[in-house]
């Protein structure tokens, strides 16, 4: 019998067929989280490594992260350091104020704030951060320490629609007005079990793809409020998945400078950085991106041809480079751990072994 769910999972085995065709750097990734997924040793590893860590607070709300127990201030350092590297040498995203003027920034899922950190503490930038209340599942925020004024924290879901209302009322911050803008709410796919899920469709086969939906609040905030020239950056779950690339086919006509992927802190997980440069708000392009984002998982699973053209043009022709960079930063790190963890299980297993042979 035809299912919707079998077109579901075409249409997104085509697109890691495309990617495995035409790219080694997927390839090599594929190869390695295969041998991962293979390996005992590994197995052994991570079954200890959940068997002894300690429970984790409930999750009240989907799309809280996992760190609700960690130590927030020594991850914020860790956040303000990472952007601090991947925004080195851009023009505009690694430029303090100095006598340059004002600078602002908008910081959606700011918590542990890295992000605010990095532009409020490093660079002198004015700003807005907004993330989910601790009592609503959130992490808590590390303020910055000096000049707190320059810092409006608002708490808040991106997922309420009156949050922007809420940002231009409470928080005086006014559309087209900020040169950053951060889209980095998320939810957390970042545990191995849940990586094994890469390479199959979302099970929900009737409505939104459950990515997209919590996105695109936040990714339209981030283009309203954007000033013109600006820059906008979002974090992207699957980056192997071709509704990535079809959603930088809507936002192209928004875009003047360059799109490029980045990696995220956590290397070797799947989600990654999106940088948008030079963006140019316009009213036509952002309704089109608008009910785009309302249509149904076929479209974004590229069932159809036209679709998955546009969704190849945009890899070979915007973001082949940048996001090859972060495919074979990914595989070399999943290797190196997964040789390292082989390598010192197997030296256990011959120290047991000398041990019960010296008996
Ligand atoms: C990966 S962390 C962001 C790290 C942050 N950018 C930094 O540099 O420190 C994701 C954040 O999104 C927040 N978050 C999750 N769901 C949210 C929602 N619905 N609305 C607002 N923030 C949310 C989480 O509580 C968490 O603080």
């Amino acid at each position: 019998m035809h299912s919707e769910g079998s077109d579901h999972a075409k249409g997104w085995q085509r697109w890691q067929e495309h990617l495995a065709v035409t790219s080694e750097a997927y390839r090599r990734l594929k190869a390695e989280q295969v041998a991962g997924w293979n390996s005992p040793s590994l197995d052994a590893f991570y079954k200890k490594e959940k068997d002894t860590a300690a429970p984790r607070h409930s999750q009240r709300q989907a799309g809280t992260t996992a760190f609700h127990d960690a130590d927030t201030e020594r991850q914020a350092k860790r956040y303000r350091d990472h952007v601090a590297r991947i925004f080195a040498g851009d023009p505009l995203l690694s430029q303090s104020v100095g006598m340059l003027g004002k600078r602002t920034f908008l910081d959606l899922g700011a918590s542990p704030g890295g992000v605010t950190r990095y532009f409020h503490d490093d660079l002198g930038w004015v700003g807005t951060a907004v993330s989910l209340a601790e009592r609503d599942g959130g992490i808590p925020m590390e303020p910055p320490k000096e000049n707190p004024k320059h810092y409006i924290f608002v708490e808040g879901s991106i997922l309420d629609d009156s949050l922007g209302d809420m940002l231009q009322n409470k928080a005086r911050l006014q559309l087209h007005s900020c040169d950053f803008c951060n889209a980095g709410a998320v939810q957390d796919y970042g545990q191995r079990a849940d990586e094994a899920s890469e390479t199959a469709p979302p099970a929900d086969t009737t409505t939104r793809l459950p990515w997209i939906a919590f996105l695109a609040p936040q990714l339209k905030m981030c283009l309203q409020f954007v000033k013109p020239g600006g820059s906008v950056m979002f974090v992207f779950g699957l980056s192997d998945c071709g509704s990535l690339m079809l959603l930088l086919h809507y936002l192209g006509p928004m875009v003047r400078g360059g799109i490029r992927v980045l990696p995220t802190m956590h290397v070797a997980k799947s989600p990654v950085y999106v940088l948008l440069s030079n963006v140019h708000y316009d009213e036509t392009s952002y309704r089109d991106l608008s009910s785009a984002l309302e249509r149904p998982k076929g479209h974004w699973l590229l069932h159809n041809d036209t679709d998955f053209t546009r969704a190849s043009a945009q890899f070979d022709g915007v973001v082949r480079r940048s996001l090859e960079d972060v495919w074979r930063g990914r595989e070399e790190k999943m290797r190196s751990k997964r040789e390292f963890i082989e390598k010192s299980h197997e030296g256990n297993k011959q120290q047991k072994r000398s041990r019960l042979e010296g008996i």
